[in-house]
């Protein structure tokens, strides 16, 4: 709900209020962001006092007692002495850059923002076929002092989810041309200063790990300069009151709908006031706006939660999926795959494809992806990207015949793309060089053999859109891996004269468009995206395809931190995870088959291993993994993802369905502690008076693990390393613990279980948890209430 009266806005969410004042002479006034207060009449309290003005700052035209540099304002201009970096720069007609925004009007209306499809960008949707929520949007316009120049700041509450979106439309209604050189979507100032800065940085294979600030005086960059929302610092960012826990605290948390170069600032200043803002970065940005014509900033996503850390990433969790994620996918289960690109790289053929696809059928695995080298003559990361042609030589006939055999076989098929690259090596470069990106003149910038095409030419977007309908309009594919595998440098475009600065964003834009063609010209096929693994997890890919691949990185110890950070922000339904090789290829560790497996659950499963070359006790694993997976499939793509502990020795997270009633919980400990304590594992949002059954879900040991000690756990004498132990090790695996609890939802919540005793040097048998580094466990917590104990006894704990 949006009020406005005596001047104030009032928005509330479901347990929010957002409040503005229109001060005299049309400045606009932030005067509160946090937990629900209720409608009043008068919100004194609230408003800056201003007596005097403050030393040698300096005071606005109308009132001599009002220093900009000390109000919580709603957006700031250049030149108006407010001296904390401004969220708009802009070239007015004068060619000046002061400018001085104040209110004109205001329209309050139900729904999303009326103009969203006239954006050409990516937005939050309104209420899908499973979603119902009070959508609102607050658009108020303000007119420069000067010139027919106006801005917009537009609202839109989406109650339910405690999220208010914000940007920016700068209209020029003037005869001159205006540069922008920076507009930030959203800017929120807070009177106090005293917050975390969370944010989540990396690098290729390490992506989205959380770094935290304590914030003292002066300005915090997160950003990005590589054209992508990139590796390095994801847009999704929030700061949580010091005291803030998981379960408890303040905390707020601002993302952007945009994957090109982004930028996020946390400013405090002398005055002890907080300024956040996020939008598009302004480096290498100048846009010229013409007379007459629009801008439009990317939708901004800013949500507060009083329930610590835990209870914003649900209302961002509940956002993405009802909002972002396109409706035809939400809650649609999506299959678990097998990926032969670790499997088998660039080096494959028709009959390794079906080989793989026979095994895998056999272990319950549902589809088959072919990755990199399907096409033109590619056989490394050398060639051939830009020519979409099958190449039959490699497949052993047309893809069409491929996918039949495929589908013959009960599995469905997906593929692999990359359809932003060209190589130098490739027909379609000899053909078009000028449509590599790259500066005129000068040498180029390379990055794994390969040019980004320039998306800003509408001729190169007609030409994606034209290979990839061929090739997927021939076959039967259901899925396709969007890849992007490079960095953008040298930006330039042939096509852009003076107007470079409009380069990345013109790209990003480009980007949309040919999706948005292509997801729409093929509304069935499931689309992931990918970038060089995780290098554009954001919220605008999100809204053309439902997954993304989190990392290239599959090795379970680091996929705790890359899946944890990347949990704060995004639900687990957009987080694709497979089990890969040991030693792993991008780290050399080797983590048990059943650890790899219980990370990856936490998100959208698949494999991606040479599943012909696995012994038979592997394959018993694999195939009883795959059937739990999808026993519990809808819990762990679409429940209530919470991260229960992490500290530097264990990670535990959890997955409860909606009705609260069944969850998944897993226990990760990275190093084995001798002579270890009791373990207790407390677990959150079940209903307190449900009674639930705890067991452990069944895992293999393998017997490896107990090197010279391998006696103590075999029947008949064996030798380490020896041909025995190596033949039964290929057959057999000890089966884990058995643990089996009945409880009440408020034990299992606030005492806990005391987990089995773990192994700790002293004999082995049955009733001790087999642990050891990278070792971890799947506890089931179900409700029996309405079966088992319907008598409503007590229950038994033990
Ligand atoms: C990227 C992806 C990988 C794989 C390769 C193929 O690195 O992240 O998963 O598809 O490209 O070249």
């Amino acid at each position: 709900m949006i009020t406005y009266e005596n001047q104030i806005f009032h928005a509330q969410t479901a347990n929010t209020s957002y409040l503005i004042r229109v001060q005299e002479g049309g400045y606009l006034e932030n005067l509160y962001y946090g937990s629900k207060i209720r409608q009043a009449g008068s919100y004194d309290a609230l408003f800056e006092k201003n007596a005097t003005g403050y030393g040698n700052t300096n005071v606005t035209p109308s009132d001599a007692k009002r220093t900009l540099d000390n109000l919580c304002l709603e957006y700031s201009f250049a030149g108006t002495g407010d001296y904390r970096h401004a969220p708009l720069l802009l070239q007015m007609p004068d060619f000046g850059f002061s400018n001085d925004f104040r209110y004109d009007s205001h329209d309050i209306y139900d729904g999303t923002y009326r103009e969203n499809t006239g954006t050409e960008m990516p937005y939050a949707k309104g209420n899908g076929e499973f979603y119902r929520e009070e959508i609102t949007t607050l658009d108020i316009t303000l007119k420069d002092s000067v010139y027919p120049v106006f801005l917009h700041l537009i609202y839109t509450l989406f109650t339910k989810s405690d999220i208010i979106s914000r940007r920016v439309k700068i209209e020029n209604r003037s005869d001159e041309p205006i540069v922008i050189s920076k507009v930030m979507s959203l800017m929120l100032d807070l009177p106090d200063t005293d917050y975390i800065l969370h944010t989540f940085d990396g690098l290729w294979v390490k992506e989205r790990h959380e770094n935290k600030k304590s914030l003292v005086s002066g300005l915090y960059v997160n950003d990005s300069t590589t054209g992508s929302s990139s590796n390095r610092h994801n847009p999704f960012i929030f700061l949580s009151k010091a005291n803030c826990t998981e379960e408890q605290g303040e905390c707020i948390g601002v993302n952007l709908i945009y994957s090109g170069n982004h930028y996020e600032a946390i400013e405090v200043s002398e005055h002890g006031k907080l300024r956040i803002m996020s939008g598009i970065n302004p480096f290498m940005f100048a846009w010229t706006l013409a007379a007459g014509d629009s801008f439009y900033t990317p939708e901004a996503v800013l949500s507060y939660s009083s329930s610590g850390q835990n209870g914003l990433s649900h209302n961002m969790h509940s956002f993405v999926s009802e909002h972002i994620i396109t409706p035809a996918r939400a809650k649609k289960e999506r299959p678990v795959l097998i990926n032969n690109w670790e499997a088998t790289y660039f080096d494959f053929n028709e009959s390794k494809l079906i080989s793989i696809a026979k095994d895998a059928k056999e272990l319950g695995i549902e589809m088959l992806v072919l990755d990199d080298g399907w096409f033109g003559s590619r056989s490394d990361d050398t060639s051939s990207l830009g020519d979409w042609t099958v190449n039959e030589k490699k497949l052993g006939g047309s893809l069409s015949k491929l996918t039949g055999r495929i589908n013959k076989l009960g599995l469905k098929f997906g593929l692999w793309f990359e359809p932003e690259m060209i190589s130098e090596k490739s027909r379609l470069f000899e053909q078009h060089p000028d449509w590599a990106v790259r500066s005129p003149n000068r040498a180029a910038y390379i990055g794994r053999n390969q040019f980004v095409l320039d998306l800003t030419r509408s001729e190169v977007r007609d030409y994606i859109v034209t290979s990839f309908s061929e090739v997927l309009s021939g076959a039967s594919v259901e899925y396709v891996k969007w890849d992007m595998n490079r960095h953008l440098s040298d930006a330039y475009s042939i096509g852009l004269g003076t107007r470079q600065g409009e380069f990345y964003h013109r790209y990003i834009k480009g980007v949309y468009e040919v999706m948005d063609r292509i997801t729409a010209a093929f509304p069935k096929i499931l689309f992931e995206s990918c970038s060089a693994g995780g290098n554009r997890f954001d919220l605008a890919m999100l809204c053309y395809m439902p997954q993304i691949w989190t990392s290239d990185n599959t090795d379970a110890n680091e996929r705790t931190y890359i899946q944890e950070g990347t949990s704060f922000g995004y639900p687990l339904s957009t987080m694709t995870s497979h089990i890969s090789a040991v030693p792993n290829h991008q780290t050399l560790r080797s983590t048990s088959l059943e650890t790899r497996f219980n990370v990856a659950c936490f998100g959208v499963l698949g494999y991606e291993i040479d599943i012909t070359k696995l012994t038979k006790a592997e394959k018993t694993v694999i195939s009883a993994q795959v059937a739990f997976y999808k026993e519990h499939r809808s819990l762990f793509q679409f429940g209530t993802f919470s991260r229960i502990e992490s500290d530097n020795n264990h990670v535990i997270w959890q997955v409860v369905s909606e009705d609260q009633k069944e969850a998944v919980v897993l226990f990760y400990q990275r190093s084995a502690v001798p002579n270890p304590g009791s373990d207790v594992l407390k677990v959150k949002g079940l209903l307190p008076d449900e009674v639930y059954e705890v067991t452990t879900r069944k895992q293999f040991i393998s017997i490896k693990q107990f090197g010279n000690l391998v006696n103590q756990v075999s029947p008949v004498p064996i030798t380490e390393e020896g041909v025995i132990q190596s033949v039964i090790n290929k057959v057999y695996m000890l089966e884990s613990e058995k643990e089996e609890y009945q409880a009440y939802g408020d034990l299992l919540m606030h005492a806990g279980i005391k987990l089995a005793q773990q192994f700790c040097g002293t004999g082995y048998n049955e009733s001790l948890r087999v642990m050891g580094d990278y070792s971890s466990r799947l506890y089931v917590i179900k409700s029996i209430s309405d079966h088992e104990n319907k008598s409503g006894e007590g229950v038994s704990n033990g």
